[in-house]
């Protein structure tokens, strides 16, 4: 039997065409690159979730001279987040970045760890995270819900 996964998601040509709250979000993500610690690679990544209780947390990229142990912006807002307000879902999460030259004109996605860290987070609180991925211009995807990036994924379930 074939089956097959869907990707569906949304394109926006600029951030001016966001719903107002995405948009207030990837500005909060923007905002965040500043905090970020990206001496080694100068790839500087900021993250904003907005909680289904209103808060909004931040996170940023951390790197480290012994490289593995960076963290990468969206893990340090799962971890600050869940911290801050233990069992309490994200409805929406925002990332962006710059480069080297401070800009960015396209979306990125979760690298493959902090896709297994979102799919989690959605697991053990029961609620889809919707992505806003956007850089510092240009065009913007809207993700309904981060674990959809990572298909057939090892869950606390197969742990049994
Ligand atoms: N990085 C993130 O913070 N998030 C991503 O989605 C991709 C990569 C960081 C890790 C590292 O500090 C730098 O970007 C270059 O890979």
């Amino acid at each position: 039997m074939k089956k097959e996964f869907r990707l569906e998601y949304e394109e926006y040509a600029s951030d001016r065409e966001l719903a107002a709250s995405d948009a207030e979000l990837l500005r909060a993500a923007r905002t965040a690159i500043v905090d970020a610690y990206a001496p080694y690679s100068r790839f500087r990544v900021g993250a904003a979730a907005r909680l289904v209780n209103g808060a909004v947390i931040t996170g940023s990229n951390q790197e480290n001279a012994s490289f593995p142990a960076g963290i990468c912006a969206e893990r340090t807002l799962l971890s600050a987040a869940a911290s801050r307000f233990p069992g309490v879902a994200i409805d929406t999460l925002a990332i962006s970045y710059s480069n080297e030259q401070g800009a960015s004109d396209r979306p990125i996605s979760p690298c493959g760890i902090c896709r297994q860290s979102l799919q989690e987070m959605e697991h053990r609180t029961g609620r889809p995270i919707r992505l806003v991925l956007g850089g510092m211009e240009g065009k913007i995807f809207v993700l309904p819900q981060a674990g959809q990036l990572l298909p057939l994924a090892f869950t606390p379930e197969e742990l049994g």
